[in-house]
């Protein structure tokens, strides 16, 4: 098998030069080339449709990364985009009171995620998992925090440590997926001082293969928070209108007492929510502080009511997972085909290809040679993050990705004799 084509990224890289005068670094977080392969990924893109992008140098990719999430239907999705332009143009989306789309989209959400009574908008995933914490913490007048997964760039969760003071985290104690001894073991040490247990219900750690729940690892969890007192939340901003309407929570039938929410729910647009029992959510209206002069905006609430609307109408998930279903099983048989350690984590709607180390600790050399082929036939996955399918990815396009995965792995079989 050849090796595929270089692509030509010159604006890109011209553009990330520029950057690199006016923004820290060029690019921040998790966009940044180092994210990816440098020199082998572009760096800006023009735009977008359905489930393909275009970059500044006009390459155009089949995209899994979806926006790192949010794009559940697809780019540009006409009745989402016009809903939301018609309410710009006729009526205005940022006023100094709050238009009335919150108690719409707050009662929507009540019939469909399973802990939901009531709800707080805000923007970003982060400021909801931070919320859901000042919550948990005025509910319960405990300080203590029990968390699993990546929840954000906020003081008290981010990995990365500079420019925070110990005390903003001290608190917080971090557990391992899938690992109910290592939740009690802390739950005994802390439990009488926790206030919440946060969490991914579903594994998705950093840059690791994914990881569905154990029998009973969820409900023992919950058994956990309900023994100790403390306020379970789930952070579904992945999960959310992506595993079922209502979640993870809703897919594995265990009930948070808190939910955060986001990406998936707009299709794109910025809004994020806190949802769950009454009586926990009450604590903002009494004991707290949460506004913020975007948050009442009503662009996300139509966009999310827009896309809630179409997931419900066209029956979008159950068609994600019917098509991501049978996709991962080629997947998988492509990866039977060629010994050269990779694995297929995740389900359907969100997915991981990754390699194992072998006794010469090519692994890494192996998932970057991956990656690159895959880019440099137009399929736009990452080697640190795993992908996502939207309504958007037709069979066809599955069946292009499926067979260039096919011609990766296989120039990677002959590049590489690999022993576990
Ligand atoms: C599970 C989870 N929680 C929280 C966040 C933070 O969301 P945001 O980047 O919108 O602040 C993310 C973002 O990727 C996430 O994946």
């Amino acid at each position: 098998m050849k090796e595929a084509k270089k692509l030509n990224i010159t604006k890109s890289l011209e553009l990330f030069e520029q950057a690199k005068k006016l923004v820290p670094g060029g690019v921040l977080g998790a966009r940044k080339p180092s994210d990816f392969i440098e020199g082998e990924y572009p760096i800006y893109l023009e735009y977008g449709k359905g489930c393909r992008l275009t970059d500044v140098d006009g390459n155009e990719y089949i995209d899994f990364l979806c926006g790192y999430g949010p794009i559940i239907l697809g780019y540009r999705e006409e009745e989402v985009d016009e809903a939301v332009a018609k309410q710009i143009r006729d009526k205005g989306f940022c006023f100094t009171l709050t238009q009335r789309y919150q108690n719409e989209l707050a009662k929507k959400l009540s019939q469909i995620v399973p802990c939901s009574e009531m709800s707080i908008f805000l923007k970003t995933g982060s400021d909801a998992t931070t919320a859901s914490i000042r919550i948990a913490r005025a509910y319960t007048n405990r300080i203590k925090v029990m968390r699993c997964g990546y929840h954000g760039w906020h003081d008290w969760c981010v990995e990365m440590k500079g420019g925070i003071p110990a005390k903003f985290y001290e608190d917080v104690y971090e557990f391992r997926y899938n690992n109910l001894d290592q939740l009690e073991d802390l739950m005994k040490q802390h439990g009488d001082q926790t206030a919440a247990i946060i969490m991914t219900p579903f594994g998705h750690p950093l840059h690791q293969k994914m990881d569905v729940p154990k029998p009973g690892f969820l409900e023992g969890v919950r058994a956990l928070a309900t023994k100790y007192g403390a306020i379970l939340v789930f952070d579904e901003i992945r999960t959310g209108f992506r595993l079922r309407l209502g979640g993870a929570q809703q897919l594995y039938g265990v009930t948070p007492d808190l939910s955060v929410l986001g990406k998936g729910m707009a299709n794109g647009y910025a809004i994020s929510v806190v949802t769950g029992k009454a009586e926990v959510m009450m604590a903002a209206a009494q004991k707290l502080f949460i506004s913020s002069t975007f948050f009442p905006n009503s662009d996300g609430f139509i966009a999310a009511l827009k896309t809630i609307e179409i997931l419900e109408r066209d029956n979008v998930l159950a068609k994600i997972w019917e098509r991501g279903e049978g996709f991962l099983k080629k997947i998988q048989s492509i990866i039977d085909k060629y010994p050269v350690g990779a694995e297929i984590s995740g389900v359907a709607p969100m997915f991981f290809i990754t390699f194992k180390k072998d006794k010469g600790e090519t692994h890494r050399a192996r998932r970057d040679e991956f990656y690159t082929q895959l880019i440099r036939r137009g399929i736009f996955f990452t080697p640190h993050h795993h992908s996502y399918i939207c309504y958007r990815h037709t069979d066809q396009d599955l069946d292009i990705t499926a067979n260039a995965i096919d011609e990766s792995m296989a120039y990677l079989n002959e590049k590489y004799k690999v022993s576990f």
